[in-house]
């Protein structure tokens, strides 16, 4: 018999936002690097996304959008599983166990991301957003996943996802393997191109600040040229004196697959503004492939996609909740 000796990755993107070079570089870029060696799943985590403010009216589209984007991105849906969190039952209801009996109220008040999120005084704020990372851990404990790969922003909930399934191994049966993050080391915190000292986010107020997949190139191109540099006048790579000029080193260097080093030595003796023309030009490239893709994928054929994902994922995911529900003593 042929055992299946590769380990197992899980991960995944929440359905709301512009997805931006950020994600794709810190997230979906690594994912594609590690699907032949791992045995992978990949989830759209609809459940998250619903934990702040969010049009339902467009939620759907954005399912299918981020769908697309995996696929568009270098995802391989022959190989690798794509779901629909929402799909599969299990993930809410082993959220309600760890919530019950291993996630401690001590151990989400630490985390930095829901502070972040929710700003001063939190009252008004979802009890979803707060228990956020358990229904994380549960994702990830479902699938007897390995690996996590993730931006370094999500260290934190992967951390707590490991200490409740050593809580919950400890206090019942050794039900739970035990993930590991795995970060990158480039790429995993792409910064604000108008504020280096501030991650790339979907959410900032101003569009300058990221570009997104789906830009048009042409507005991808302004983007670059505007972005924040640095005194003086080297392209040297060096975020803690020069931030700007770093990050824009770092995303060059991650799309055009070139060395940091190569690309200092190649622009040693020219201006910013040269160096941002000839990224601006790179980056545009990377979305007018990524986009062509994108657009040949029709919404019909995403829907189908997932859920022949979740008919996939689904018997995994019941199996280790009903180990879960014997343990506990509901079976
Ligand atoms: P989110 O935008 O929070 O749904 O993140 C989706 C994925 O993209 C996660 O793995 C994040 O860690 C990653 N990510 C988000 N923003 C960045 C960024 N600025 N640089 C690198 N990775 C990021
Ligand atoms: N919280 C993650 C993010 O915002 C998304 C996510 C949900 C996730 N469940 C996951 C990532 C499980 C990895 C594994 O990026």
């Amino acid at each position: 018999m042929i055992q299946n000796i590769k380990k197992r990755i899980f991960s995944g993107v929440q359905p709301s936002g512009n997805l931006h070079i950020g994600n794709f570089l810190g997230a979906i870029k690594q994912w594609v690097a590690l699907q032949d060696e791992y045995d992978s799943i990949f989830s759209v985590v609809d459940y998250h996304a619903i934990t702040v403010k969010y049009d339902p009216k467009i939620l759907r589209k954005k399912i299918i959008e981020i769908a697309k984007i995996y696929i568009a991105g270098g995802i391989d849906y022959k190989k690798v599983i794509i779901f629909q969190q929402s799909d599969i039952r299990a993930h809410t209801e082993l959220c309600w166990i760890l919530n019950a009996v291993s996630a401690r109220v001590s151990d989400l008040n630490k985390m930095t991301q829901f502070k972040d999120k929710a700003g001063e005084g939190n009252v008004n704020v979802g009890i979803g957003l707060y228990d956020y990372p358990v229904l994380m851990a549960a994702d990830i404990l479902l699938y007897n996943t390995d690996v996590v790969p993730v931006g370094d922003d999500q260290l934190q909930h992967v951390e707590l996802a490991r200490d409740l399934a050593k809580r919950f191994n400890h206090d019942y049966e050794k039900i739970f393997k035990i993930p590991e993050p795995k970060i990158m080391k480039q790429g995993a915190r792409i910064m604000s191109l108008d504020n280096p000292e501030k991650k790339m986010s979907k959410s900032a107020e101003s569009e300058f600040s990221r570009i997104g997949l789906l830009d048009e190139p042409e507005l991808a191109i302004k983007k670059i040229m505007k972005a924040t540099t640095d005194i003086g006048a080297k392209v040297k790579f060096n975020p803690k004196e020069k931030p700007g000029i770093s990050n824009l080193l770092t995303i060059y260097s991650l799309l055009a697959n070139i060395e940091i080093k190569k690309l200092e030595e190649k622009y040693a003796n020219i201006m910013y503004g040269e160096f941002k023309k000839d990224l601006a030009e790179t980056v545009a490239e990377f979305l007018n492939d990524f986009q062509k893709e994108y657009n040949k994928i029709d919404d019909k054929q995403i829907a189908e996609i997932l859920t022949a994902g979740a008919k996939k994922a689904e018997p995994i995911a019941e199996e280790t909740l009903m180990k879960v529900k014997r343990v506990i003593g509901v079976k």
